[in-house]
């Protein structure tokens, strides 16, 4: 496996060393290319005794045609990914500008493209960089997602890059065989997907909602559309884009996501149930926001909420739904997940355990148990969502081969 590693110019330069690492641990060869920026944050000799090959830095450095040489290396490469990926070298690769090696790479290049992008969070967020963004997942082109935090320029937000270990992983995920022969393997299925938190308004400026990012469904997505599935996401409030040729509908509150789901579902043949919802909502919404007026403390009245994938399991099923839960445990993880999966009626459920600090809520990976209605399990070990995905979509196609 030969992968091609851009690196840019920001202050997570340094950790492309740390991918690079990691992408040889798992058996490919890298060759570095590195803009003339991102040499005055970390040298060219570092990658080059990191990967045993001399580093691409300038279009015209070596003798003998080079550029063509340059190029017949990148072709060679199953995957071109850049880590770091600042805001100006996606604007190149959004608009076809070739003013350097990368960027002249990617335009003839062919092959898979992920980007790693890392930067200021008022770039980030600025409409030009969105637009790029927009315009390279329209074309295709996978994205690790920054994380959110401090940044080194003092600002907290999005824009950090991701991590190295999260990087490797989508690359891996990108390249392997598995990926290739199964790409179709889900395109007789119509997938609705529910992800993200909901949002429960007390008033106009306060709410109740809980920690789900929505990382773990658009995963889901994600995957289920590169595998040929026709994708409806329908997502809570969350701070990631769209995935390119999904289906998404963005809701709120609990209400909203019961009567989109319960307006796509009718035809879909699977339907996954990844939203963290809110079990209650407050019983009165008031019109203005709530005053203090000296009172000590208010006990604030709450009803039930509606049980979106219980209302999807009690279904006319004509289509042979499969139906699919996901349980967010802090005790008793097993015992509560199965409650789950015989009270919705469903097909399986993948339990999370949220005491780890690297699994469930609003991290990039996971790890989990499939509980199968016939009573066996599968243990997920911590994997990158985008990995855990798959082995989830895996059991659809485990059913669908039991009904034959
Ligand atoms: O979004 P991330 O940050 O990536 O985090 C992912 C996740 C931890 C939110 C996700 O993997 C997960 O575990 N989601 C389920 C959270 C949960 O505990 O849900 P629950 O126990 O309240 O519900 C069990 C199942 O019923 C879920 O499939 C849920 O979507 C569904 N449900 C619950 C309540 C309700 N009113 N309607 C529902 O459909």
């Amino acid at each position: 496996m030969k992968i091609l590693l851009g690196v840019t110019g920001c202050i997570g330069a340094y950790k492309a060393a740390e991918v690079l690492r990691g992408l040889q641990k798992v058996g490919a060869s890298v060759r570095v290319v590195m803009t003339r920026s991102a040499t005055e944050f970390i040298q060219p000799l570092t990658f080059e005794a990191l990967s045993g090959q001399p580093v691409i830095v300038e279009m015209f450095d070596r003798p003998n045609h080079a550029v063509i040489e340059h190029i017949a290396v990148a072709r060679e490469a199953n995957l071109l990914l850049v880590a770091p990926a600042t805001a100006n070298i996606l604007a190149k690769f959004a608009q076809g500008i070739a003013d350097d090696f990368l960027s002249t790479v990617y335009l003839s290049n062919t092959n898979p493209v992920l980007l790693a992008p890392a930067m200021n969070v008022e770039m980030w967020n600025h409409p030009a960089t969105q637009a790029n963004l927009k315009i390279l997942r329209e074309r295709g082109v996978q994205f690790v997602d920054p994380g959110a935090g401090y940044q080194a320029c003092g600002e907290v937000g999005v824009g950090r890059l991701a991590d190295p270990a999260d990087i490797v992983n989508r690359a891996i995920e990108l390249v392997s065989n598995r990926n290739a022969q199964s790409s179709t393997d889900l395109s007789r299925e119509h997938i609705v997907i529910t992800a993200g938190p909901t949002v429960e308004d007390l008033d106009p400026v306060r709410f109740i909602t809980n920690r789900s990012s929505g990382k773990m469904g658009y995963a889901l997505a994600e995957a289920a559309k590169s595998r040929g599935a026709a994708v409806t996401l329908i997502s809570g409030p969350t701070k990631l884009a769209a995935p390119a040729n999904v289906e998404t509908i963005a809701v709120r509150s609990t209400r909203d996501m019961y009567n989109a789901v319960m307006n796509n579902v009718a035809d879909s043949t699977v339907f996954i149930g990844c939203a963290a919802v809110a079990d209650y909502r407050p019983a009165q919404f008031a019109a203005q926001k709530i005053k203090k007026n000296g009172r000590q403390g208010i006990t604030l009245e709450l009803e039930s909420t509606e049980d979106i994938i219980a209302s999807v399991g009690a279904l006319p099923n004509g289509n042979r739904r499969i139906v699919i839960g996901f349980a967010a445990e802090s005790e008793a993880l097993l015992n509560h997940a199965q409650q789950k999966l015989t009270s919705k009626n469903l097909d399986l459920i993948v339990a999370n355990d949220i005491t780890r600090n690297d699994a469930g809520f609003d991290v990039e990976t996971n790890a989990a148990t499939i509980l199968r209605r016939d009573g066996s399990r599968l243990e997920l070990p911590l994997q990158s969502k985008r990995v855990l995905a798959d082995a989830v979509l895996d059991e659809i196609i485990k059913l669908r081969q039991a009904e034959k």
